[in-house]
């Protein structure tokens, strides 16, 4: 269950501007990133309301990760391993160590999901699994 004593919303917004730092010096998500990111401010704070809502229970987001991802072009379970990989590489590095555990359990989760939605919505998906 989300809980506001796991962590603070500094240590939120610290976890997702450093996690997208890595994605976005990564030669193969880096790209592609950049490719469907105009605005990245906006992304990092639509971000850090997607994490604060998960693990802390704060109800502020209001996407749609699911059609959003499966607009994009040419994802894969490797895309999704990697991206998973340098999330996992992020949460060593905290401090708040229950935050890096119940964070990688969620963020393997939606990756799970994520990547089930995109093969059933997509014809040109390949059939992988995660
Ligand atoms: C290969 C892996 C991934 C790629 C390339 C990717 C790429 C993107 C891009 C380009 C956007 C912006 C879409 C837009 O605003 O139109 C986005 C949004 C988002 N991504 Fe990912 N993503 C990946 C995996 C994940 C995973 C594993 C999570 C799980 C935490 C995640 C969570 C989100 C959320 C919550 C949004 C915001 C959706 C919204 O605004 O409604 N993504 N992603």
């Amino acid at each position: 269950m989300p809980t506001a004593d796991l962590c603070t919303e500094d240590e939120i917004s610290e976890l997702v501007h450093t996690f997208y730092d890595r994605v976005r010096d990564d030669p193969v998500l880096g790209p592609i990133f950049d490719r469907h990111i105009t605005d990245w401010d906006r992304h990092l704070s639509t971000m850090v309301d997607f994490w604060s809502s998960a693990l802390r229970g704060t109800a502020r987001f209001r996407g749609q990760p699911m059609p959003k991802h499966a607009a994009l072009p040419g994802l894969s379970a490797e895309l999704f391993q990697r991206w998973l990989g340098l999330f996992r590489q992020t949460t060593a590095t905290l401090p708040n160590e229950a935050l890096g555990v119940r964070a990688n359990e969620l963020a393997a989760r939606v990756a799970q999901s994520l990547w089930y939605g995109y093969q059933m919505s997509r014809a040109d998906a390949l059939p992988q699994e995660l």
